[in-house]
């Protein structure tokens, strides 16, 4: 099979990393790719949102599936459109994945199939008054959550009236998130501990891919700013035991796929189930994404064994009751080098070092870097991944990480210092 991968981060490069090693992949390319998917994949200059000529690509080269990494294409409608061509594609029509890219449809829908989640209001751009005298006499902390996407960066924690005046004044009034704050989600503050659960769906049936943490916060001890996610490790078997599964999968992840198609919106693709577990062990919802989470996949993927065009195939073809999934016992970890700066400003076209010192054994993820006559450069904020393991120790995992961490250099490197210290 021809393979066309979209997107160009950490998440992509693990996914790419596994198709390449697929029998059923012929040719596998990627747009817009980067340098390091560059050495499993043909990277093809199309921007991920483009999907008109993603369209144009996958009819002209006869592409036998295409595999969506990241949510803005999604929410753009691209599933549909490879449909109407009669396209093989892995991700949900637009219309399923609002269950990212609409807030106020989750929250809704969670409510409507007493789906566990934090309580919630809805306030529109035309009520701010009613929403600041609401705010006024709430407890806090509060969390105030644009509806549409905002590229992870769209919820704010309130810890007092005035910071969540601000907040307010952010997304109506600034409008940083332009209209996908139009309509804002204030939700009550849960406690617990975070995981993230993936399940690979195919409108009926799914499988559950082994679970895993991310590190959110910018900051060792999860302080400062919230980012895209600064590391991450799989399996989290200490926040999610096989009791918190059991109840995510009949509590959660059976009604959505059981109501998104009584609901005509029959959900195909990544689930991926953003959890807050509280000291019963009940698994709330925070959010739902409708795609792999970065960095979580990059711990998740190289513990799968049997293959991943297989799976992504019998998503779209709707025949994953056929499938095997078959996973190892190692535990991984992942930590993101990031751009000092990061998620504010940072600087972008530094040369990176120390890639030749990668032993065969030991992976390396690119999310934001490019190839300039040879050379490796960052171009984003977070620019690699460093993923390690060492058998079946969560610690020798996270240990082998920082030792990739370690040996590889741009200047202004950034990372966290305590990625998986949870899982101990
Ligand atoms: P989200 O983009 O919805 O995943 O939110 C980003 C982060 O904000 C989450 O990973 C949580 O750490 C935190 N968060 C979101 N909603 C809540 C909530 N209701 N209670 C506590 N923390 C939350
Ligand atoms: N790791 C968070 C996300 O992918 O949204």
């Amino acid at each position: 099979m021809d393979v066309l991968l979209i997107g160009s981060g950490g998440r992509e490069h693990a996914i790419a990393w596994k198709l390449k090693q697929s029998p059923m992949v012929t040719n596998l390319y990627c747009a817009p790719g980067n340098a390091g998917i560059s050495s499993a994949a043909e990277c093809v200059d199309i921007k991920a949102d483009d999907i008109d000529s993603l369209l144009k690509f996958a009819i002209d080269n006869k592409i036998d599936l295409t595999v969506v990494g990241p949510e803005v294409p999604l929410e753009k409608g691209i599933t549909d459109l490879f449909n109407k061509y009669r396209l093989k594609i892995f991700g949900p029509q637009k219309d399923a994945a609002m269950l990212e890219h609409s807030k106020v449809f989750a929250k809704d829908f969670m409510k409507r199939h007493n789906i566990s989640t934090a309580a919630y209001n809805i306030f529109n751009i035309s009520e701010k008054d009613k929403l600041l005298s609401f705010l006024n006499e709430t407890k806090f902390p509060v969390v105030l959550k644009a509806d549409g996407l905002a590229a992870g960066k769209g919820v704010i924690i309130c810890n007092s009236f005035s910071e969540s005046e601000l907040a307010v004044k952010e997304f109506f009034e600034d409008k940083i998130f332009g209209s996908a704050s139009n309509n804002i989600v204030v939700e009550d503050f849960l406690e617990g501990v975070e995981a993230s659960i993936f399940a690979i769906c195919d409108g009926t049936d799914f499988i559950i891919l082994p679970s895993s943490q991310d590190h959110k916060k910018i900051n060792d001890g999860d302080t400062g700013k919230n980012t895209g996610g600064m590391g991450a490790y799989s399996p989290a078997n200490k926040a999610v035991t096989p009791e918190v599964l059991n109840k995510v999968t009949t509590r959660i992840i059976e009604p959505v796929l059981k109501n998104m198609k009584a609901e005509g919106k029959e959900f195909k693709g990544c689930l991926y189930c953003g959890l807050m577990i509280d000291k019963n062990g009940d698994p709330f919802v925070i959010e739902f994404n409708t795609r792999f989470g970065d960095p979580e996949t990059q711990a998740v993927i190289p513990k799968i064994k049997s293959d991943l065009c297989e799976m992504f195939l019998a998503s779209a073809n709707g025949n994953l009751k056929n499938y095997n999934l078959e996973t190892d016992d190692n535990f991984y970890c992942t930590v993101v080098l990031a751009s000092k700066g990061y998620p504010d400003k940072y600087d972008t076209g530094m040369e990176i070092k120390g890639l030749e010192n990668i032993a065969n054994n030991e992976l390396v993820f690119h999310a934001g870097t490019k190839s300039i006559n040879g050379k490796i450069f960052s171009s984003g904020g977070r620019v690699l991944n460093a993923t390690g393991s060492s058998g079946v120790s969560l610690l020798d995992a996270i240990n082998s990480a920082y030792h990739i961490a370690e040996k590889l250099n741009f200047q202004n490197k950034y990372y966290r210092n305590d990625i998986g210290k949870k899982g101990l």
